[in-house]
């Protein structure tokens, strides 16, 4: 690998220290100050400051042993002042009071309840605060027009929030196994997203599609959709046109993150206890409160090209932030830009190919990083 510039997060600094042997320890005091303190300010930001603190989360998460003293934190990359100062109160008083007077709020709860709802961001949330919304409840009195992905989002609320489980992935895995195979022998399905990296719960399941042979892929999309619904295994979905092949501009547009695969936001009706071939056990012969037989569970398909798919597998892994990072990398150090359908070389003026993420993560000139070291 080469050496890193400090304004990196950081892909290489954070591999060096795993290959030095350190363990990255990720203590419940560190979670605490990640996820809930510095994390949590993002529903605050409005002016960019999410990722800010994103990345001194990351950067806490990757150091080999706790923090115990802000002295441990110089000449760290990504701390600025802000985060220095919510960790600073943590350090010396347990808590920050910034952050926990944000967690009190009632503008706070209801964006975290309102941002709960599938298809809802925090741009709407917002707009709904502003008009007295504060719950699920005075929403649905609202008579406020929803459009059919927040009605499936409220009607499903309590099952979208709830942790998808890594035996509930395998499932729906099998399912779509099932469907392309039956709409296309010969298709191939993948794991992505945060499953793929070894999470153990994940807020949906990711799957990228593809064939063997270029071209056969084209219209898969829509054939499993109408697999999958007339099996009754989808509550909603909402499939997007792949713009790709329409574009004129060529593949890939340099500087352009939003990829352009045909994809799929769904909701699946699992049904409970399918995930590891048994049945729910019954309490004493009482069934518990919730005696339905399935739960909804939110899943992304995304449809590519084999000439593509290692690009795609790269770009849908994540995390989020580790992509960021890495097509920073890519532009900063290799003047190179990088998406989810190619790598395109600025100064050879050309694009790049690759089968494997290994050929990319060398094109980069990076270690290959496997997936479960991409949690950043
Ligand atoms: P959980 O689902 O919360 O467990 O985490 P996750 O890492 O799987 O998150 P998510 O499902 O939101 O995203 C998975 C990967 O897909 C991430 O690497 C994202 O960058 C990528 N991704 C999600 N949405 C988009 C999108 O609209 N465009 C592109 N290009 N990538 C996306
Ligand atoms: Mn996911
Ligand atoms: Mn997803």
């Amino acid at each position: 690998g080469q050496s890193l510039g400090v304004h990196l997060l950081d892909i290489s600094w954070y591999t060096e220290s795993m290959r030095a042997g350190h363990p990255v320890v990720i203590t419940d005091r560190h979670k605490l100050q990640l996820n809930t303190y510095v994390m949590e300010l993002h529903f605050l930001d409005e002016d960019g400051r999410g990722v800010a603190f994103r990345r001194a989360a990351a950067v806490l998460k990757a150091l080999p042993a706790q923090v115990t003293s802000m002295s441990q934190l110089r000449g760290l990359p990504c701390l600025g002042e802000h985060s220095l100062r919510v960790i600073k109160d943590v350090l010396e008083n347990g808590e920050s009071s910034e952050v926990e007077s944000t967690k009190q709020s009632e503008r706070f709860k209801a964006l975290k309840i309102l941002t709960g709802i599938f298809g809802v961001g925090a741009k709407t949330a917002d707009r709904w605060i502003r008009e007295g919304i504060y719950n699920l409840q005075q929403l649905r009195d609202s008579g406020h027009a929803l459009n059919q992905a927040q009605k499936a989002g409220l009607e499903h609320y309590n099952d979208l929030n709830q942790p998808v489980t890594k035996a509930e992935a395998n499932a729906i895995g099998e399912i779509v196994q099932k469907a392309v195979i039956s709409v296309l022998p010969g298709s191939q399905i993948a794991l992505t997203g945060g499953f793929r990296r070894g999470k153990l719960t994940g807020h949906d399941v990711d799957f990228l599609i593809t064939h063997p042979e270029e071209g056969r892929e084209v219209g898969l999309m829509s054939k499993v959709v109408s697999w999958l619904e007339s099996q009754g295994f989808l509550l909603y979905q909402k499939t997007t046109r792949n713009s790709y092949l329409e574009s004129k501009d060529g593949p890939a547009r340099p500087a352009s993150n939003m990829d352009r695969f045909e994809r799929c936001f769904s909701i699946f009706k699992l049904t409970k206890g399918e995930e590891q071939g048994t049945t729910q056990p019954e309490k004493n012969g009482v069934q518990t409160m919730d005696n339905r037989l399935w739960r909804a569970v939110r899943v992304d398909l995304v449809v590519s090209p084999i000439s593509q798919f290692a690009f795609a597998v790269l770009g849908w892994t994540g995390s989020k932030l580790f992509e960021r990072e890495l097509r920073r990398w890519a532009g900063h150090e290799k003047d190179m830009s990088l998406s989810s359908h190619a790598v395109f070389d600025n100064k050879q003026n050309r694009y790049l190919r690759a089968t494997s993420e290994e050929e990319i993560f060398a094109y980069l000139g990076l270690e290959y990083i496997p997936p479960s070291e991409r949690n950043a």
